[in-house]
């Protein structure tokens, strides 16, 4: 059998840890094949110090790859929005697969895509532009293609817990970690995607739509990041039995779809809590099957290098069945299900409350809680330590819906013994049939 040709845009990290794969399992992969596969060509400004590419040939143009007749497959690692979207949908119309790790492509511009490779009779595949290394999309659309989702529940970006993994575990500073994060090819180039949560609900807004059969909608997101996380919240969380972890939850209702990104305590006895530093953790709950879970690094070269050859191995075996259907693209999508407003999400909540030491605050702010009927589990006063007689107090309350807490908050807010903004992060608790996760 004749060998099928990549072309291969960008040599970052993604880009030189795919080239690199390719190379050292090559026999492997031919032999699971039973044809080889070989880049051809590479699109990239400049060579990478840290990937011996050979006498592969390098063009400085990622558009010339799309122009060459030779080449079967679209390797799209170049990451932004503007200029993949051209040079997927220019490689679409010219009749070549496509394989991206481009979460931000796909969650914006996936419906035009995938609409576009339908008419050409191609294939764009995208496992590694959600969780890195781990197959959770093979996962959602395939192993577990008999089921209705329930729910989905992860950690989904790689720098955000390795910086709130060393947060906790070192004591060290935010910024500190940030650099390393980069330094280890875990972050984005803008890396403040990875911190306000924006990467995050790219990947959210893929796996819900994966789940449920939605066109992609990255706008009905709910989206925060973990940069107002403290070390003080960390810590308050970890005595009373807490972790704090950036997830992505999607969950549906039978009124609606619930997505949405942001920090959360989650017991430190729960699975997705013991997800530490760069590894990510996709639990997915299906009406047959139950839940399961999908472990493994969210990012870095060689992971996430790992599911875009998958990606292309798959590609490249369809090719050689001359399967015309693009196999892997969203298809029959339903437009009848509505995304709920967050505020209509019920969850329990930290409240970390800056107060006055002072007779009786601690029974205004029970007041303002009992009269929302909103029920406190646990709560914590610590001593002052000297900072001018004020004092945190800390409050976790049982579930009720967002808007409920909001008015708390606004009412503790207006007390006068209140310093400054009451801080307030949701605490998730995963179970199934009463079985904590
Ligand atoms: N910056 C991303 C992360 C890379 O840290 O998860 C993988 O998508």
């Amino acid at each position: 059998m004749t060998t099928v040709k990549i072309g291969l845009a960008g040599l970052g990290t993604v880009g030189s840890g795919t080239f690199q794969i390719l190379q050292e399992n090559s026999n492997e992969i031919s032999r699971r094949l039973g044809f080889d596969l070989q880049v051809v060509q590479i699109g990239a400004r400049r060579e990478n110090p840290n990937c011996d590419t050979g006498n592969t040939e390098i063009a400085g143009d990622i558009f010339e790859l799309v122009g060459n007749k030779e080449i079967d497959i679209i390797v799209e690692l170049i990451g932004g929005v503007d200029t993949a979207r051209d040079f997927v949908l220019q490689a679409i119309n010219n009749g070549k697969h496509v394989v991206t790790a481009n979460k931000a492509l796909i969650a914006e511009h996936g419906n035009e895509i995938f609409e576009a490779a339908k008419s050409n009779g191609v294939i764009v595949a995208f496992e590694s532009s959600v969780a890195g290394g781990i197959p959770i999309i093979k996962a959602v659309r395939e192993g577990l293609s008999a089921n209705s989702i329930n729910w989905i529940a992860g950690i989904i970006n790689g720098t955000g817990n390795f910086i709130l993994t060393a947060m906790e575990q070192e004591q060290r500073d935010f910024d500190s970690v940030l650099s390393q994060a980069q330094e280890l090819g875990y972050a984005e180039a803008d890396p403040t995607f990875d911190i306000d949560g924006t990467d995050a609900a790219h990947k959210l807004a893929i796996l819900a739509s994966l789940a449920c059969g939605v066109p992609l909608n990255i706008d009905a997101v709910y989206k925060e990041g973990i940069n107002s996380v403290t070390q003080n919240d960390i810590a308050f969380a970890s005595e009373l039995g807490y972790r704090i972890k950036h997830l992505g939850i999607f969950r549906q209702h039978e009124n609606g779809l619930e997505v949405r990104v942001h920090p959360a305590l989650i017991p430190l006895s729960s699975l997705l809590a013991n997800v530490q530093g760069v590894m990510n953790a996709v639990m997915v709950d299906g009406n047959a099957v139950g839940p399961t879970l999908y472990y493994g690094a969210g990012a870095g070269a060689k992971p996430t290098g790992s599911a875009v050859v998958a990606d292309i191995i798959d590609v490249a075996r369809a090719i050689k069945a001359e399967q015309t259907v693009p196999m892997l693209a969203f298809e029959n999508l339903s437009t009848d299900k509505q995304y709920l407003p967050i505020d209509e999400t019920v969850t329990g909540y930290y409240l970390r409350i800056q107060v006055q030491e002072k007779t009786g605050v601690l029974a205004r702010i029970a007041t303002i809680l009992g009269d929302l009927n909103i029920s406190i589990d646990a709560i914590l006063q610590k001593d002052a330590h000297g900072v001018q007689g004020n004092v945190p107090v800390v409050i976790l309350t049982k579930q009720v819906e967002e808007k409920k807490i909001i008015n708390a908050v606004k009412s503790i807010e207006s007390l006068l013994e209140c310093k400054g903004p009451v801080v307030r992060l949701r605490v998730e608790h995963l179970d199934v049939d009463g079985v904590n996760l």
